[in-house]
């Protein structure tokens, strides 16, 4: 991203240690910007990332649970609703490089969200919430994906600051 708006992600990889390697492959190597599940770990493979060993690979412990929960939709958002508003669980890390050129870079990657329904994607794979960076600045998301996404975080970040705010001010 940066420079010339090049862009890539990956939604719903599992067992590969390097999610944003991944995804960076995607912005080099084909003409999408996003993969999810399955054809993301397929395009993984093919572009040589090894998967974790079985030792390493850690399931999603709040996926499996949800995945035994009884078939009453209800009862699972009263009781992961709850949980979500207490605890807020995220596994977000984000990073903003520029290098000599002046090149600027965004980038982030998740373990998702405890107690999340199956399913949900959010922020950190849609460029412009979860990362986004342009010629002159470049944000990355960490915290609810929800409201991140609704608001365009990120985009909107680098908006403000190419429009003359300070980062501090834009964040506030
Ligand atoms: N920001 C991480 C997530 O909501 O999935």
């Amino acid at each position: 991203m940066g420079s010339n708006e090049a862009a890539g992600a990956v939604i719903r990889i599992r067992n590969f240690a390097h999610p944003i390697s991944v995804a960076r492959k995607i912005l080099e190597e084909i003409p999408h910007l996003m993969l999810s599940g399955k054809g993301a770990e397929i395009f993984a493979r093919l572009m040589g990332f090894k998967e974790k060993s079985p030792d390493e690979q850690h399931a999603n412990t709040d996926n499996r649970e949800i995945e035994k929960l009884p078939e009453d939709y209800r009862e699972f958002v009263r009781k992961y609703s709850k949980l979500l508003a207490e605890q807020r669980i995220f596994s977000t890390f984000g990073a903003v490089a520029i290098n000599s050129k002046g090149h600027i870079v965004a980038r982030a990657s998740t373990g998702g969200m405890s107690y999340a329904f199956p399913g949900r994607v959010g922020d950190t794979p849609v460029i412009g919430a979860g990362t986004f960076a342009s010629r002159s600045a470049g944000a990355s998301a960490t915290g609810l994906g929800e409201g991140i996404l609704r608001v365009g975080v990120t985009r909107k970040l680098v908006e403000l600051v190419e429009g003359g705010q300070v980062v501090q001010e834009a964040c506030d």
